[in-house]
């Protein structure tokens, strides 16, 4: 089934002002093609934890997705530095976060263990050379 893409955006590392837009301009998108709302609520916590990430842990990168009849994918492509332990990653509770990105309310390492449990299907590829690359699968049905 071909896929149409609904969305993409440039996620810049550090921005606080605009990180989460991408999140919230998909949740739109998601209401008006009239995508049930717990899909919805799923996919914006996944995209939201994704695009974070981005924001905080890496040095800028895109968030682009898709949709078919039978399933949403999304996509988070950024630039580095990669994830240098991927099960550490996925450990609840684990985090690199700064002192002052923890002041912000971030940090909890819940991130990825969220989009894992949201996730249908979830693929990750990360190195210090090609940066992190998530792709997400929500089933609409
Ligand atoms: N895009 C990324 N690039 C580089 N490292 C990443 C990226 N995403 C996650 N990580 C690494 O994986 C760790 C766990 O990520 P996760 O999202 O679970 O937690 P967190 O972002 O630290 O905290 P929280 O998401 O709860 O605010 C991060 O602390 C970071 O070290
Ligand atoms: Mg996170």
């Amino acid at each position: 089934m071909q896929k149409q893409q609904i969305m993409c955006k440039e996620i810049e590392s550090f921005d606080f002002q605009s990180g989460g837009e991408a999140s919230s301009n998909l949740k739109n998108i998601l209401r008006k093609l009239g995508v049930n709302s717990d899909l919805v609520r799923k996919t914006s916590i996944v995209t939201y934890e994704l695009e974070m990430n981005v924001v905080i842990h890496s040095l800028g990168g895109e968030i682009t997705a898709l949709i078919s009849e039978e399933e949403l994918e999304i996509r988070v492509d950024d630039v580095g530095p990669g994830i240098e332990d991927l099960d550490k990653a996925f450990t609840p509770g684990y985090s690199t976060a700064s002192n002052e990105i923890r002041e912000m309310g971030f940090g909890a390492g819940m991130g990825l263990v969220n989009v894992k449990r949201y996730a249908d299907k979830l693929t990750i590829e990360s190195s210090k050379e090609n940066g992190t690359h998530v792709k997400v699968l929500i089933k609409l049905f």
